[in-house]
C-alpha cells in the first residue's frame, strides 16, 4: 500500500510539475559567460535575497525511493511551492531524464532567479548496470579497475539526469557486525585512501563540466564506521589517535583529490553530533585541509540533534549545524524554516549563509548547470548509455578481480571442464536479485546473472542444481523480517541425494544482498538460517565441496574453514556476478583478490584487525607458560580466521631478496626498497605485493603493522620480477593527539609479502 501510494503521489506530482512550465520568469544575472566562476558566484550572491540563499542550502527528497525515515505525507505540495519560490537548492533521489527535467524546469523557469538544482543520488556501485559492492571492489586492490567502475556508474547516472553521487563511502570500519561495511573499502586507512581517490577520480573525471562526469561525495564525516558494537546509528567513542590516524586519512585523500562534497554522519564524535561538530567541519575540514566544496548533512541529521539531546529545538539545531559548517540540509526541512529568523535576530551572521550558498553555487557552476540546466536530461543519451552492453564488460572485469580465493586444498579448484558430475547447491546459487547487493536503488530487481546461469555456459559437465534450503523469509529491501531466517529443512534430502552422486559439489551460501547495507547490523555473523546445517549434511555424503560465499561483510565460517577443502569469497558481485564466479571456478580467470577486512573466528573477537597495537602483554610468558596474565581469550586463539590482505591464486608466489640500499636514512631521504617475486606455479597469475611498516618506538604507541604500499603485478609461470617500493616522510610519520603530522627518528621494521601475515622483513634507522 505504501509503495502504491508513493507511485500515485509521484505521478500526480510529475504531472503537476509538467503542467506548470509555461510561467517562464526571466531574470537578469549580471555576470558574463567568460567570467571566472568565483566572479560569477559573487555577482549572483549579490542579487540573491537572504531567503534565496538559504534556499540553496535546502535539499528535498523526490517523491519515491525513500532512503530514510519517510517524510510527512502531503509534503509534495510544500516542496513544489518551495521549488517555485527558489527555496530548494537540490533534490535527491529524483532520477531519469523526464523526472529530473520536470523538477529542474520548476527551479529554472518558475523561480525568480532560475538557479538550477543539483540532483543527488546514491550511486553506490552503479546506476543500472551494477559493479560489485564497494567492499568487494576493494578486495581487487586494483585502483585502475575501481576507477573505471566508478566511471561507468557516473556515465549511466549522468545520462539519467543525475549530477551528484553520495559516494564514495570512505568510512573505515573494523566491525563486520555493521551492515554498512559492504559500502566501504574495509579496515585499512592506506588502502581506503587509495580507493577513495580512485573512486573520486572515476566519478568526477578530469573535467566536472563534462556531461558524463558527476560530483562525488566522501561520506560520512566522520567516524560513522566506529559505531559501538556495530549497531547502526549508535554512538561512537574513539580517541584522538584513532580519529587522526585511522578515520580521517581517506577523507583527507578525497579532499586532496578535489572531491566536491562531503556528507556528515549520524553519529557523534566526542559527545558532539557530527552534523553540529565545528571541530570536524570547520577546524579540520574547511580550515586545516582547505576544503572548498560543500558539506551536506545526512538524512534529517539536523533534526536528529534534538533527539540526541544536543539541540533544544529546531531553531537551536539549525543554529548549531550552520555555525558548525553544515552547508546543505538533507531532508530536515529545518534550514528553510529557521535560518532566516536566526539571521534577522542576529544569532547567525549572514556571512555564514553567504559562505554556504557560495560553496554550493560554485559546484553548480563547475558542473555546467548554469550553462545548460538540462545538460543531463538528454533522453537519447539516456537510452544509449544506461544499460549499455559496453558497461557489462567493465563490471564483469571488476567482478572477477574482486573474488578472493580463501582456501584451496589439493587444488580442488579450478574445476575440470569436462566429464564431471557437478552438484550445485544453495539458495544463492539460483539467485538473480541477491548478487546485486544492497544500495542499488535504480537497478531492476532480478537482473543479476546467477551462479547457475554462469555455470551453465560450461556445457561439457553434467550440472544439477538443488536449492537445499532458503536463507530468508522476506524478499524486499524494506521488509525487516528479512533477517528472520527460515528454519525449513524439507528440501535437504533431495540436495543430499544429488551431492552423493557428484564428483564435486559447489555450494553457494551466505547472506542475501539485503542482509547488509544501511540499518542491517547483525550480532550473529555465522551463515544465516539453516545453511550451516545444510553444509554439514552435504559434507557427510561428499567431502569434495567448493564453498562459494556470497556476503556483504566478513562472516565467521570457522567450521567451513576446518572441513571444506575450497572456499571462494565472491561477495555480491553485481549484474555479471554469475559469469564472474563461473569463470573463476573453471580457471578461465585466476583469482587475485586479497581481503580488505579481517575475517574473525567468531563474533566475540570483534573488533579484530591487522593493524592493532602490541599491548604490554602480547604473548604468553615463555618462562611461566601456565600463567594466564597475557592479552588473550581463554576460549579462542588471538589470530583471526583470515588475515587482512590474504588471498590465494591458482599459482604460487615466492618472495625473496628483500633489499634496501642502506640501513640508515636521513629524515628527508627517499627510501627505496626492492623485492624479487617469482611465480612458482604452473599458470600465469596476478599477485598483490604488500609492504607494511612497524615504527618500533614512538611518542604514541604505533600499530604492529601498517600497510604503506602495494603493487599489483602479473607473472607468467616461472617468471621473476623485481618490485620496487618507496617510503618517505609521508609514509613514516603519524598524527599526534593534537592532530599534527609528525615524524620521529628511530628504528623501523618493514615487511613485504602476499598478506599482512608475511614475515619476510628487514629494518632501517631513521635519523
Ligand atoms: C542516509 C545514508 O546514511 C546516506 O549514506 C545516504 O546517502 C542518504 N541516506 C541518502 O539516501
Amino acid at each position: 500500500m505504501n509503495i502504491k501510494f508513493k507511485l500515485i503521489q509521484y505521478i500526480i506530482v510529475t504531472i503537476m510539475f509538467m503542467a506548470c512550465t509555461d510561467n517562464h520568469n526571466n531574470n537578469t544575472i549580471t555576470y558574463s559567460k567568460t567570467d571566472p566562476i568565483n566572479k560569477k558566484v559573487d555577482s549572483l550572491i549579490k542579487i540573491m535575497t537572504l531567503k534565496e540563499k538559504i534556499g540553496q542550502m535546502n535539499q528535498y527528497n523526490g517523491f519515491w525511493d525513500v532512503t530514510g525515515p519517510a517524510p510527512d505525507n502531503g509534503d509534495a505540495e510544500i516542496k513544489y511551492e518551495h521549488l517555485k519560490n527558489g527555496l530548494v537548492g537540490s533534490m535527491l533521489s529524483v532520477r531519469g531524464t523526464k523526472a529530473v527535467r520536470a523538477v529542474q524546469k520548476i527551479a529554472v523557469e518558475e523561480s525568480r532567479l532560475g538557479i538550477p538544482l543539483i540532483i543527488g543520488f546514491d550511486v553506490i556501485h552503479g546506476y543500472k548496470t551494477l559493479s560489485p559492492i564497494p567492499l568487494a571492489e576493494a578486495a581487487s586492490w586494483d585502483l585502475e579497475a575501481i576507477e573505471k567502475s566508478a566511471q561507468v556508474a557516473a556515465a549511466e547516472a549522468s545520462a539519467a539526469g543525475i549530477n551528484w553521487t553520495f559516494a564514495p563511502m570512505v568510512d573505515i570500519s573494523r566491525d563486520p557486525r555493521w551492515g554498512r561495511v559492504m559500502e566501504g573499502a574495509g579496515e585499512d586507512p592506506f588502502l581506503g585512501s587509495k580507493i577513495a581517490v580512485a573512486r573520486v577520480k572515476g566519478f568526477q573525471g578530469d573535467d566536472l563540466s563534462a556531461v558524463n562526469t558527476i560530483a562525488a561525495c566522501a561520506k560520512h564525516f566522520a567516524a560513522y564506521g566506529f559505531s559501538e558494537a556495530g549497531k547502526e546509528y549508535n554512538t561512537v567513542d574513539i580517541g584522538n589517535s584513532t580519529l587522526h590516524n585511522t578515520v580521517l586519512p581517506p577523507f583527507k585523500a578525497a579532499v586532496e583529490a578535489n572531491v566536491k562534497t562531503l556528507m556528515n554522519a549520524f553519529n557523534e564524535y566526542d559527545g558532539v553530533p557530527a552534523t553540529g561538530n565545528e571541530y570536524l567541519l570547520r577546524n579540520i575540514l574547511k580550515d586545516k585541509w582547505g576544503f572548498k566544496g560543500f558539506v551536506i548533512t545526512d538524512w534529517a541529521s539536523i533534526k536528529e540533534m534534538v533527539i540526541w539531546g544536543y539541540a533544544k529545538d529546531k531553531r537551536d539545531a539549525a543554529k548549531i549545524a550552520a555555525l558548525a559548517g553544515s552547508d546543505m540540509d538533507m531532508e530536515s526541512h529545518i534550514y528553510v524554516s529557521e535560518l532566516e529568523q536566526l539571521v534577522k535576530d542576529g544569532v547567525i551572521d549572514e556571512k555564514i549563509i553567504d559562505e554556504a550558498a557560495r560553496r554550493i553555487l560554485t559546484v553548480k557552476f563547475e558542473l555546467g548547470l548554469f550553462d545548460d540546466p538540462y545538460r543531463y536530461c538528454d533522453e537519447t543519451r539516456e537510452k544509449e548509455v544506461v544499460n549499455s552492453p559496453k558497461h557489462l564488460d567493465v563490471v564483469l572485469d571488476m567482478a572477477k578481480k574482486s573474488i578472493v580465493l580463501l582456501k584451496n586444498e589439493n587444488d580442488l579448484l579450478p574445476l575440470k571442464k569436462q566429464g564431471q558430475n557437478i552438484a550445485l547447491i544453495g539458495a544463492l546459487a539460483n539467485e538473480k536479485n541477491s548478487p546485486l547487493g544492497s544500495w542499488r536503488i535504480a537497478s531492476k530487481d532480478n537482473t543479476g546473472v546467477s551462479v547457475l546461469e554462469g555455470m551453465q555456459n560450461y556445457k561439457d559437465n553434467n550440472l544439477i542444481y538443488k536449492k537445499g534450503a532458503d536463507i530468508t523469509v522476506g524478499d524486499t529491501q524494506f521488509v525487516n523480517e528479512l533477517t528472520i531466517n527460515t528454519t525449513d529443512k524439507s528440501e535437504f534430502n533431495e540436495a543430499i541425494d544429488v551431492a552423493k552422486k557428484a564428483d564435486v559439489v559447489v555450494m553457494v551460501l551466505g547472506e542475501h544482498g539485503f542482509q547488509s547495507g544501511e540499518a542491517r547490523s547483525r550480532t550473529d555473523i555465522n551463515l544465516p538460517g539453516v545453511q550451516q546445517e545444510l553444509l554439514e549434511a552435504i559434507y557427510k555424503v561428499n567431502k569434495n565441496i567448493v564453498l562459494v560465499l556470497n556476503n556483504g561483510r566478513p562472516l565467521s565460517i570457522t567450521w567451513a574453514d576446518k572441513h571444506i577443502p575450497a572456499i571462494l569469497e565472491t561477495w555480491q558481485l553485481g549484474t555479471q556476478a554469475g559469469h564472474a564466479v563461473a569463470q573463476v571456478l573453471y580457471g578461465d580467470y585466476n583469482p587475485s583478490g586479497k581481503l580488505p577486512m579481517t575475517f574473525p573466528r567468531n563474533v566475540g573477537q570483534i573488533p579484530i584487525y591487522y593493524n592493532h597495537k602490541n599491548t604490554g602483554r602480547p604473548v604468553r610468558d615463555a618462562f611461566n607458560p601456565e600463567l594466564v596474565f597475557w592479552s588473550h581469550y581463554s576460549d579462542v586463539e588471538n589470530t583471526p580466521l583470515y588475515h587482512f590482505g590474504h588471498g590465494l591464486s591458482y599459482t604460487t608466489f615466492k618472495y625473496e631478496n628483500l633489499a634496501l640500499e642502506k640501513t640508515v636514512f636521513g629524515m628527508d631521504e627517499t627510501i627505496n626498497i626492492s623485492v624479487g617475486i617469482t611465480n612458482t606455479g604452473k599458470v600465469t597469475g596476478k599477485e598483490v605485493a604488500q609492504l607494511y611498516i612497524r615504527d618500533l618506538v614512538a611518542s604514541t604507541t604505533r600499530p604492529v603493522k601498517e600497510l604503506k604500499g602495494f603493487e599489483l603485478i602479473e607473472l607468467q609461470a616461472g617468471e621473476t620480477k623485481t618490485v620496487n617500493f618507496v617510503l618517505n616522510k609521508a609514509s613514516l610519520g603519524f598524527y599526534n593527539n593534537q592532530g599534527d603530522f609528525i615524524i620521529e627518528p628511530g628504528t623501523f621494521e618493514i615487511f613485504i609479502g602476499g598478506s599482512s601475515q608475511t614475515t619476510l622483513n628487514t629494518r632501517f634507522e631513521l635519523e
